[in-house]
């Protein structure tokens, strides 16, 4: 199918929207808010789509949530009778019982910031859910605004005011040992949840934090080592989540430990211009824990609260007092932090808990079980061996299916899980005879797969903030061998922070990944494997072939991002190379069938909606994530294809239902480095929608008549 969108609509374009004029030409690059105007959106067809330039002055901001300027009066209101000491009190963190906190200060009450992405992190009595990574697995917005919005409310529970998450930092490197904190390799992707999280956790009136600003995508020489990465790629790619929770509302961003083109981020000039001018952030700036390496540059630039104590702006009094930071730039901070809490509920209705509050409930369980199966995903099931037949054997191998269950990451994202389910239990609970047990460590093993009718081997790879993993092996290659040629019916079950080498994988019946399920782990595991719950998870970062398919963590202090736009699927695409399993790849225990793309106009005027139908041709009700990627013009200089919209959908089996995903200028543009701003090329696209990133059976193809700019 072919689409023509050309000069002829140029006329009818300038009547339909404003002409651009010199004025508009070139604002800086704006959050993601897109919008475009269609020549005639009320006889709008798929071969009359037209993008319009906007007019700057219209776009949205963090500037234009809800509330920023009411607070920020109501701020400056406040902090009009504090000394200048009040000042520098509440802009450099102090001792607590908090891993963040901020002494009290004339009326206001000591503010208190709490780990993290992936729950309450450290204290007891809270509920330790399913790892960011594996929400991403579900691509289910709805599923991670609740997840955010329970977790904030523990948060709160428990005292905090400010939660340290979320983490948003991409996989760039696959052993990079923070991705289990984060959504994956795409920033799409990673935007969409992102926002939907920061949406969650605000609804509590709790302070969400997008951090680690930016270019923190790996562990080793974490302080310090220097991210070089060129303007576009980091507008289009690392810049991209932030810029999304910036939309979303988020009321703090950490600026990280490392530095982005020499220059350390919290004292970075030009991307915390970005964050504050580009994006229009009205929040306010933590720093790190211990991230500050300077007083003036760092106060000059945008840093607002250092974290987690005073060490450089413990001096700022004497910065300010010989004018080497302005007074008005203090006053700044102050009525950044102070607008903030403000505005997301925390000055009207500041939290009651402390530490030592029960913050986690059975409703939290059942949310933590459900995430976890949502996220289980599904790479392999020959001969149907899944779902399990109850009546069959089962052999469990290895500590983590019975004795030491995975639940969680460590590093300051480490949440202490109240209990674990242990996957042996859980199966016990759905089969006749109990399952046996082997640790794997002996030729035991070996009997006992042969004696079963199915062996189950789990596999479990630790991560933690603070060292990435030193290979993509799993260590456990070996008793997977074993097993494997002991018995013919063997299921891996992976918890894992992310992709692992497979070089069984012949071998074995089936592999799922179940990521770091959290406390609901057994549950949520027997569950997908006696079929009570379909599989539906897709994954978000690619299984490479090989450890030198994508880029390990860098050793030298200089981290050339030399691969620029092509992270993650988009290497491996640009070289033509096959992936082990492809980014947004997962099998379900029914089938789907793509049929009938068609184009009609979207909600705001000239949006595009694409327009299919999702068939279930198997035997059992399922969901489908249902992918759209877009290709650009050969000389936008994008990777052959990125996501631009996915859209989930749950079908009994025989049922046909339209889905439609929407797409905006913004989905259409690249960002120009030449005039550092956003804009839609002229050209040729491809549109295509699947299940995977490798498997596309709806395409169409798009002359699309570019604009100069776009938001
Ligand atoms: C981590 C942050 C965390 C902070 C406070 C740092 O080491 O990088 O993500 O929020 O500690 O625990």
């Amino acid at each position: 199918m072919r689409n023509f969108v050309g000069l002829a609509g140029f006329a009818l374009l300038l009547a339909g929207c404003d002409s651009p004029t010199d004025s508009q030409i070139g604002p800086p690059h704006q959050p993601w808010t897109p919008r475009v105007c269609a020549r005639n959106t009320a006889s709008f067809s798929a071969d009359t789509l037209d993008l319009c330039p906007i007019d700057p002055a219209s776009l949205s901001a963090n500037g234009d949530v809800n509330g920023v300027h009411e607070s920020e009066a109501r701020a400056k209101t406040l902090i009009a009778g504090w000394t200048e000491s009040d000042e520098l009190a509440f802009v450099q963190g102090s001792a607590g019982q908090y891993v963040g906190n901020v002494a009290p200060v004339e009326g206001l009450p000591a503010l208190s910031l709490q780990d993290g992405p992936a729950g309450v992190a450290r204290f007891s009595g809270v509920t330790a859910f399913p790892a960011p990574i594996a929400l991403a697995a579900t691509w289910d917005l709805d599923l991670v605004e609740r997840w955010g919005s329970a977790m904030a409310a523990e948060e709160r529970g428990k005292g905090a005011m400010i939660q340290l998450g979320p983490m948003m930092n991409l996989a760039r490197t696959p052993a990079g040992g923070r991705i289990f904190e984060g959504f994956g390799e795409d920033p799409y992707l990673s935007a969409a949840l992102a926002a939907r999280d920061v949406i969650g956790i605000q609804s509590q009136k709790v302070v969400a934090t997008a951090k680690h600003f930016v270019g923190n995508e790996q562990e080793t020489n974490r302080v310090g080592g220097d991210s070089r990465i060129d303007e576009r790629t980091l507008h289009e790619i690392y810049e991209a989540p932030f810029a999304a929770s910036v939309a979303a509302g988020a009321a703090s961003v950490m600026c990280s430990y490392n530095r982005v083109n020499g220059v350390y981020a919290c004292e970075n000039p030009e991307t915390l211009r970005d964050l504050k001018t580009g994006l229009a952030f009205s929040g306010f700036v933590v720093s790190d824990w211990g991230a500050t390496q300077s007083l003036e540059a760092s106060a000059n630039a945008g840093l607002d609260l250092e974290m987690p104590l005073g060490h450089w702006f413990g001096q700022l009094g004497a910065a300010v007092d010989s004018g080497a930071v302005a007074k008005t730039r203090l006053d700044d901070m102050v009525t950044r932090i102070v607008a903030s809490l403000a505005r997301v509920g925390v000055l009207d209705d500041p939290p009651t808990g402390t530490p030592s509050s029960i913050v986690t409930s059975s409703e939290h369980a059942t949310l933590a079980r459900d995430a976890a199966s949502e996220s289980i995903t599904l790479l392999k099931n020959d001969a149907q061996i899944l779902p399990l037949d109850p009546a069959r054997s089962v052999l469990v191998v290895g500590e983590a299916g019975n004795t030491v269950p995975s639940a969680v990451g460590g590093g300051s994202a480490f949440v202490n899980a109240p209990y674990i389910i242990s996957p042996l239990s859980a199966i016990n609970d759905r089969i006749g005879a109990a399952a046996t047990y082997d640790d794997g460590t002996t030729d035991s093993v070996s009997r006992a797969a042969a004696a079963a009718d199915v062996a189950i081997v789990f596999v479990t790879v630790p991560s933690s903030e603070g060292v990435d993993r030193p290979s993509l092996a799993t260590g456990l290659d070996d008793v997977i061998a074993k097993v494997a040629a002991a018995n013919p019916n063997t299921i891996v079950v992976l918890n894992t922070p992310g992709a692992v080498l497979m070089p069984w994988l012949d071998q074995v019946r089936a592999v799922l990944v179940d990521w770091y399920p959290g406390q609901e782990n057994g549950n949520a595991l027997a569950s997908v494997l006696y079929g009570e719950q379909n599989p539906s998870g897709k994954l978000p970062l690619t299984f490479p072939k090989s450890e030198s398919d994508l880029p390990r963590p860098e050793t030298s202090i200089t981290v050339n991002y030399d691969e620029a736009l092509e992270i993650g699927y988009r290497a491996l695409d640009a070289a033509g190379r096959e992936p082990l399993f492809a980014f947004g790849f997962g099998l379900s225990y029914t089938t789907f069938a793509y049929s009938n793309l068609t184009f009609a106009a979207g909600s705001a005027p000239g949006n595009l909606i694409a327009r299919f139908e999702l068939a279930n041709t198997g035997l059992r009700s399922g969901t489908e994530i249902a992918e759209l990627y877009l290709s650009f013009p050969p000389d936008a200089g994008e990777p052959p294809r990125v996501l631009r919209g996915f859209a989930r959908a749950t079908l009994d089996a025989g049922q046909t239902q339209t889905l439609s995903i929407e797409l905006t200028a913004r989905d259409f543009a690249i960002y120009d480095s030449s005039t550092h701003a956003w804009r839609v090329p002229s050209g040729h696209f491809q549109i295509a929608i699947g299940g995977s990133s490798r498997s596309q059976p709806l395409s169409a193809e798009l002359d699309v008549m570019g604009t100069g700019f776009a938001p």
